[in-house]
Parts: structure tokens; sequence; C-alpha cells
């Protein structure tokens, strides 16, 4: 577990293992940032003209490693590329790079540009970010310990250091039990090992967490839930977390599609589309991270979350293509797709979601392959019934440093879903705009005057290549800090 602190001293006598320090490029080459002046002093003048014979240039994320050479305390110095200019999102990724770039080192120092309290918190929270590391399943000597202590260098005065290092503190940590989450392969994961740490770790924060299990689903009707479960082992589970405030004058409604393992069932994907469909729980991870993080900052705001959890798997009892489900709205769906599981089960979180009478409803998943094609690996696609929450959505994600487009959800692709026997086929028949036609597909399951937004993040979840900035390989835990950055718009003044 790694911690942070915020302190005024000096970056050249702190006493820390590795003193990580901002650089600007420019014409002349690289220039300590704002807050890094006296070190170049320190080193008689000549650090930026070494870095730069070393082929540094100070481009954003670029890190290079000095030996500190007795010129100032720390004995290590790594240096990191701030660009020209960089806004609140560039500072929180060289600060993850330059923390990801640590090896064997406990105590680490950072000296980038850190004056406001904005920034000494994105500093703070891309370092946290970039310390993570998920090494659970090693056993050998490669597990690497992350970093142990983080300082932030900064002027900040001693209440705002402690606030900003604090909110980093929760929204790092939340972020990081998504990837833990999202990281864990589903021979440890399954609906019902989620919803018993929803229960464990959403009690701890101060949640109220209820577990619908597959006999109250089907019960109660969750036809969605019931049958794309039915096939696994592992039954279903509807959690539903609840966090309430008092000073609250709204309520969200979060949803998460909660596939912790995605095979296609009956119409079952090929194996290269497969191996990283443990990954298929990520939305109902960002709704659990948020919870826990929205709670944890008490926020003025009522928020409740649903994680929609079942394992999409073939078998015997398996559902098949050309079944009808009756879904908790009341509305039947002709299941032409088996694959197409997770806008089966966000449909009855999303009919679930709304007897809740929230203020807004945003549902979050890694729903079609065509969000990947559309707009790739690292920008979410955001559709909704209403221009201004659509607009809203992808503001707070864009501020989170979290990418995120708005997309259209247009009228003609409804059509496309019709099916021959029942209201509604979880399926187009063809595969152009399947992003939309998805988003198109849940909004019929929002009920009139119910203000919806649906956010597509089948890329971003899910880092396939290497890492980059503050985002590890792996579980990225995307969108949970666009969730709470939503409470914290929503939050009573
Ligand atoms: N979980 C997948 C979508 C996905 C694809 C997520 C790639 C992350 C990376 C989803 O359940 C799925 O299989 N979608 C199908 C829908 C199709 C059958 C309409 C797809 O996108 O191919
Ligand atoms: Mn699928
Ligand atoms: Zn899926």
């Amino acid at each position: 577990m790694t911690t942070v602190r915020l302190n005024s001293a000096d970056p050249v006598s702190f006493d820390a293992d590795a003193l990580i320090v901002g650089f600007r490029s420019g014409p002349d080459g690289p220039r300590p940032a704002t807050g890094a002046e006296a070190l170049d002093t320190a080193f008689g003048g000549k650090l930026a003209a070494s870095l730069a014979a070393m082929g540094f240039t100070a481009k954003p994320g670029e890190v290079a490693k000095v030996p500190a050479f007795g010129a100032i305390t720390a004995p290590l110095l790594v240096a990191v590329g701030l660009g020209e200019t960089s806004d609140t999102e560039g500072l929180r990724r060289a600060a993850g790079a330059a923390v990801r770039s640590l090896d064997g080192t406990t105590r680490a120092a950072l000296a980038l540009p850190a004056d406001s309290a904005a920034d000494a918190e994105a500093v703070a929270l891309g370092a946290l970010l970039g310390a993570y590391s998920f090494s659970r399943y090693r056993t050998g000597g490669d597990r690497k310990d992350p970093v142990a202590e983080l300082t932030v260098l900064s002027p900040l005065p001693s209440g705002d250091a402690g606030q900003a290092a604090e909110r980093a503190t929760v929204l790092s940590e939340s972020v990081a039990l998504v990837r833990d989450l999202v990281n864990t392969p589903p021979s440890d994961l399954w609906p019902a090992r989620f919803a018993e740490i929803a229960e464990q770790t959403g009690g701890e924060a101060g949640l109220s967490v209820e577990v619908l299990d597959d006999k109250q689903l089907k019960d109660g009707g969750y036809g969605g839930l019931v049958g794309v479960g039915q096939g696994s082992v592992n039954p279903p589970r509807l959690v539903r977390l609840s966090y309430t405030h008092p000073d609250a004058t709204k309520t969200l409604a979060f949803v998460g599609k909660g596939i912790t393992f995605d095979s296609g069932g009956l119409s079952l994907k090929p194996s290269a589309s497969m191996d990283w469909m443990k990954s298929d729980m990520g939305g109902a991870g960002a709704v659990f991270g948020a919870l826990v993080g929205i709670a944890r900052l008490g926020l003025p705001v009522n928020v409740v979350g649903y994680l929609c959890l079942a394992e999409n798997l073939p078998s015997g009892t398996a559902q098949r293509p050309s079944d009808v489900i009756h879904s908790y709205s009341g509305k039947t769906v002709e299941v032409l797709d088996t694959d197409a599981e997770g806008r089966l089960v966000l449909m009855d979180g999303i009919a679930r979601a709304a007897e809740d009478g929230p203020d807004l409803i945003v549902d979050v998943a890694t729903l079609t392959g065509a969000q990947i094609v559309a707009l790739g690996w690292r920008t979410a696609g955001v559709m909704a019934n209403d221009d201004a929450i659509r607009e809203l959505v992808v503001d707070v994600a864009t501020q989170a440093g979290e990418g995120a487009w708005g997309m259209p959800l247009p009228e003609e692709l409804r059509k496309g879903l019709d099916s021959p026997i029942a209201d509604i086929a979880n399926l187009q028949p063809e595969r152009w705009g399947s992003m939309l036609a998805a988003g198109i597909f849940l909004k019929e399951f929002v009920p009139d005057g119910v203000r919806w937004a649906h956010i597509d993040m089948a890329g971003p979840a899910f880092n396939k290549s290497e890492p980059h900035g503050y985002t590890p390989k792996g579980g990225t835990g995307a969108i949970t800090r666009t969730l709470i950055g939503l409470a914290e718009r929503h939050a009573s003044i």
C-alpha cells in the first residue's frame, strides 16, 4: 500500500530514495519546471545540459534517471518531461510515468509544479495511480513491491495540503479496488464472490448493501440476469449499494455491467477475443469503486449503485439464440445472439434503478466491440436521452482525464431491433453502428421522463498494450473517477 503526503520542504535537501523532478521542453533544451529551479543550481547549473546530452528533451511523460553524486540529499534524480505546457491531466500523467519507472524505491519525493490545490492533488493522484501493481498471483523473485511512501513537495498551506492528499488517496484507492477486481481471474471472481466483496468492502465504507440471489432474481422477474446467468454453475446476483447524506437534494443511480466472464455463451467467441473477457465486469467495478469513494469523501448527495452480475457460459442449461426472456420492466426480448448479453443484464438493472426515483441514471458497460472500432482503446462513447446530460458526462470525464466522447442515438436504428415475436430483439441484423444500436436498445428500458446516460467503455476498461502515464497494463479502473465527479457535480452546496 502506497501512502502520499504533501510537504513544503526544499527538494534539494529532502531525504528520500529518489527525487522526481519536472522539466519543461523548449527550443534551448529541457529546463527545470516551477518548483525545481534550485535543483539545477545544486548540480552546479549543469543538470539540464547533462540531461540534454543524454538525449532527454522533456517531452510529456519522458523519464530519465541520473545518479545525484551527492549534489542533493536523495541519491537518485528522476527527471520527467512536462512538455512546453501542461494541464492537470499532464501533471497526473507525468507523475504517474515517473513513479511507474521506480524500481525497488521505498520513499520517493516529487518536485513538480504543485502551487495550487488542484495541481498538488493532480501530482499526488497521478503518483498514487502510477504506483499501482498487481502481484497477488506472482510467487517468484520478480514480485515487485510498489513504492511505499510518496511525498509531493508543494508550498500549499497545511490545511489545503492535507485535503489534497486525502482526496488523492480516496480516488486512487477507489481506482485500485476496481483494477484489482478486473485483474482477478474469473476462477476467483464469480458473481456471488463479487457480491460478498461488495458487502464486506461496501459495508466498511458505510454503504448499505443488499444482494438478490438467483432464486430472488427468478421470483422477482429479472429475466435478463437469470437468462444470461443460467448457463453457469455460478449463478447471477444483483447487488444494490446505497449511500445517503442528510443534506442531499439529489439522487443519482449508477448501473454497472458485471459479467465476471464473457465467453459469448452458445454464440461462443473465438479464443482470441475471449482471453481478456475477465474484464467484462469493469462497469460494475467502476460503479462499486465510485460508491466506495463517494462514501469515503462524504459527498452531500444520495447515490444508489447496481451491480448486474452474471457469468456468460455455454452449457446444457444455457440460454439459446431465439429464446424469449421476460425483462424486469415487463418487456419481452428475443435473444438472437447470446454474446449480446450485457444489454440483457443492464435492462433489468436500469428498470430496477428507475424505481428509486433518481434524478439521473448512468449505466457503465464494456458493451460493444464497435465502441473500440469507433473510438479506439482510450475513449469511451457517451450516449444519453438528453443532450445536456450527455455533454455533462463528457465534460466531467474530460476533467478527470478520462477519455470520453459524445455519440448519437439515431432513432432510425430502432427498427433494426424489431423482433418477429417479442417486443424487441437483442441484436440488429447488420453490424454497422452496433455501439449506437446497443444504446438504442437500453433506452427502451428507461421509463419516460427519467434522465439517463450510457457509457460504453469496452476499450478503456482494460489496457492490452503497454503501460502509459498513470495507466498500467490490464485493468485500468476507467470511469470510476468520472462517476465520483458526477456525484460531486450533483452535491448540494
Ligand atoms: N463484452 C463484449 C464487448 C467487448 C468486446 C468488450 C471487446 C470489450 C472488448 C460484449 O458482450 C459483446 O460480446 N458484444 C458483442 C455484441 C454483438 C454480438 C452485437 C460485440 O460487440 O461483438
Ligand atoms: Mn458478449
Ligand atoms: Zn460482454
